[in-house]
C-alpha cells in the first residue's frame, strides 16, 4: 500500500532515542521499501548542527543500531538527501514558525499537502510545552494528516498521566495521538492475538476452567547503565510494569476482538485494566514484593550493586526489581492469579508468558508415574528466543507407565526464513499507515496507573526492608518466590 507523502519531524533531533532507534529504523525501513515513496525527516534541537555533521552522526548510529548495518554509500546517500536539520528552542515560538515555513516549503515542492509527524524524542516536561507550540503555530488542523508521537515514561502517577493526557488533548485529537510502547511493537507480542484468535484450539480452554495461573517474566541481564539519574525517580514497577507487563498482560486476557478496528482492540484491552481487582492499601505484600540488586556475578564476572552505579544515591529504596499477583475480576478468569515481574541483573534476558494448565481431575495412572507429575504448559517466547513451546506429558519409553514432560516447539527463526523488523520499525510505519492499534490509549494508559498507585503509595511511604535484597546475577528476592507458592505456584525453575 502506497503512504501517503510525508514529513517527519523529529524533536531532540541531536539526542539519543533519535540516534540509537528513530533514524536507524527509518533507514531499516527505506532498505526494506517501506517508507512512502516521498519523504522528509527533519531533525529539530537546540544545538547548532550543520546538515553534514548531523548525517555523519546519524551514520554512526546506523552502523551500530540498524538491522542492517552494512550500509552502502548509495542507500545511505539516498536516504541522507532528505534528512535535514532545524536549529531551534523547543520552547520558542520562532521555532514553531520557521518549522511551519519548512513544512510549507516541501508542500510546495511536492504540489501536495504532506502528512505531518511530529515525534517528541525529548525529555518528559517537553510532552507539556511542545504540543501546544504546535497547536499555537496551526501545526496541528488537519486532524488525517497531522499526528504526534509520544514517548515513555508516560506520567509518574495517575494525577500526572492525567494531567499529560489533558494536555495533549488542549491541543491533538485522540485520534491524532501516537502513545508508543514499544513492546507492542514486537513481532512475539503482536503474535500473542494471532495465536489466540487466529486458531480454534486454544481458545475454548484460555479460561479458569483450565487455566491454574499465568506467570510473566520481562527480565534483564543489563543494569541502569547511564540512566540513573532517571531510574533513581522511575524505579522497575514505572519502569516496566505499569506499561509493558500490563499490555502483556491484556493481550494474553483479552476477550476476542470483534474486528481488527484500533479502537476495538483497544476497547477489549482497557476492559482487562479496568477488571483487575484493586490492591488493598493494607496488605500490599501479600500482592507485591520489590527487591534491589547488590553485588554479585554474571556470566563470572563481578558486578556491582545498584547503589553504586553512577547516578545512583549510596541509600537509594529504588526497586530494581518488582513482582505482582493480580486477579482479573471477570467470569473468564475469576480466581486465577496472574504474576508479573520484571528486574535488572537477573541471570539473563527473558521474557515470556507462561499459561499454566489445571492438572487433570482424576490421576488413573500407577503410582509411580505420578513422582515426575508436571502441568502443562504453554510458554510464549516473547525474547530472545522467539517462538511458542507446548509442554506436556507423555509416556517414558520402556515397560512401565512412567510418565516424563515432553515439548512442542515453534520458533520463528525456523517458522518463518525472514528477519524479524525491530519494534521500532514497525511502530513508526504504523504512525505513517495512521494505524493506532499498537498504541496505548488516553484510558488505557490511567487505568494502569490506578491499579498500580496503591503499591506506588505504599512503597513511597515505607522504608524497604533489607536492600539490597538480591545479588545481581540471581532470580530476584526470595519473596518473589513466596508470593507464588504461597498458593502452591511457583516462577519456571531456573528462569
Ligand atoms: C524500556 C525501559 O522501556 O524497556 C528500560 O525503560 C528497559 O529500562 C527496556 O531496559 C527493555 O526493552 P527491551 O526491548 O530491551 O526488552
Amino acid at each position: 500500500m502506497a503512504l501517503d507523502p510525508t514529513i517527519i519531524v523529529l524533536f531532540g533531533g541531536a539526542g539519543d532515542l533519535v540516534w540509537r532507534k528513530l533514524i536507524p529504523s527509518l533507514f531499516d525501513l527505506q532498505l526494506a521499501g517501506r517508507m512512502p515513496r516521498r519523504f522528509a525527516i527533519l531533525a529539530v534541537d537546540r544545538l547548532p548542527f550543520r546538515d553534514d555533521d548531523l548525517h555523519a552522526r546519524f551514520l554512526g548510529g546506523v552502523k551500530q543500531f540498524a538491522r542492517n548495518q552494512e550500509v552502502r554509500n548509495t542507500d545511505w546517500d539516498a536516504f541522507a538527501r532528505r534528512v535535514t536539520y532545524l536549529q531551534g528552542d523547543f520552547k520558542d515560538p520562532a521555532t514553531y514558525a520557521k518549522l511551519e515555513a519548512r513544512c510549507a516549503q516541501m508542500d510546495a515542492a511536492w504540489k501536495v499537502k504532506a502528512a505531518r509527524i511530529f515525534h517528541l524524542a525529548t525529555p518528559p516536561a517537553m510532552v507539556r510545552v511542545i504540543p501546544k507550540r504546535l497547536a499555537d503555530a496551526g501545526l496541528n488542523r488537519n486532524r488525517a494528516r497531522d499526528r504526534i508521537v509520544v514517548e515513555k515514561p508516560l506520567g509518574h502517577d495517575l494525577d500526572s498521566a492525567r494531567e499529560m493526557n489533558r494536555t495533549l488533548r488542549q491541543s491533538f485529537d485522540e485520534s491524532q495521538i501516537f502513545r508508543i510502547d514499544h513492546y507492542l511493537g514486537k513481532e512475539t507480542v503482536q503474535n500473542i492475538l494471532a495465536f489466540r484468535f487466529a486458531n480454534p484450539l486454544f481458545e475454548p480452554i484460555w479460561n479458569r476452567r483450565y487455566v491454574d495461573c499465568v506467570t510473566i517474566t520481562v527480565a534483564e541481564e543489563v543494569g541502569v547503565g547511564h540512566r540513573g539519574n532517571y531510574y533513581e525517580r522511575a524505579g522497575a514497577l514505572r519502569d516496566m510494569a505499569q506499561n509493558h507487563l500490563m499490555q502483556l498482560l491484556c493481550l494474553v486476557a483479552m476477550e476476542p476482538m470483534v474486528s481488527f478496528d484500533a479502537d476495538e482492540i483497544r476497547n477489549k484491552k482497557v476492559d482487562v485494566l479496568h477488571a483487575l481487582r484493586p490492591i488493598a492499601p493494607t496488605g500490599i505484600e501479600q500482592f507485591a514484593v520489590r527487591g534491589q540488586y547488590g553485588r554479585g556475578k554474571l556470566h563470572g564476572k563481578s558486578v556491582r550493586a545498584y547503589r553504586q552505579e553512577d547516578d545512583v544515591s549510596p541509600h537509594s529504596t529504588t526497586e530494581t526489581f518488582a513482582a505482582l499477583k493480580l486477579f482479573v475480576d471477570n467470569w473468564r478468569w475469576q480466581g486465577v492469579p496472574f504474576y508479573l515481574r520484571t528486574g535488572k541483573r537477573l541471570p539473563r534476558q527473558l521474557s515470556e508468558v507462561i499459561i499454566q494448565f489445571r492438572t487433570v481431575p482424576h490421576r488413573s495412572f500407577p503410582a509411580e508415574s505420578s513422582r515426575d507429575w508436571h502441568p502443562s504448559r504453554l510458554v510464549l517466547s516473547i525474547q530472545p528466543e522467539e517462538g511458542i513451546v507446548m509442554s506436556f506429558q507423555a509416556k517414558y519409553p520402556g515397560p512401565k507407565m512412567l510418565l516424563r514432560p515432553v515439548e512442542m516447539r515453534f520458533t520463528y527463526q525456523e517458522g518463518f526464513a525472514i528477519p524479524t523488523p525491530d519494534a521500532y520499525e514497525t511502530l513508526l510505519w504504523d504512525v505513517m499507515n495512521n494505524d493506532a492499534t499498537l498504541f496505548m490509549r488516553a484510558d488505557q494508559i490511567e487505568a494502569a496507573w490506578q491499579v498500580l498507585m496503591p503499591v506506588l503509595e505504599a512503597w513511597a511511604d515505607s522504608t524497604p526492608r533489607g536492600f539490597p535484597n538480591y545479588a545481581a546475577g540471581t532470580w530476584g528476592p526470595k519473596a518473589a518466590d513466596d508470593l507464588l507458592a504461597r498458593a502452591g505456584h511457583a516462577w519456571r525453575a531456573g528462569a
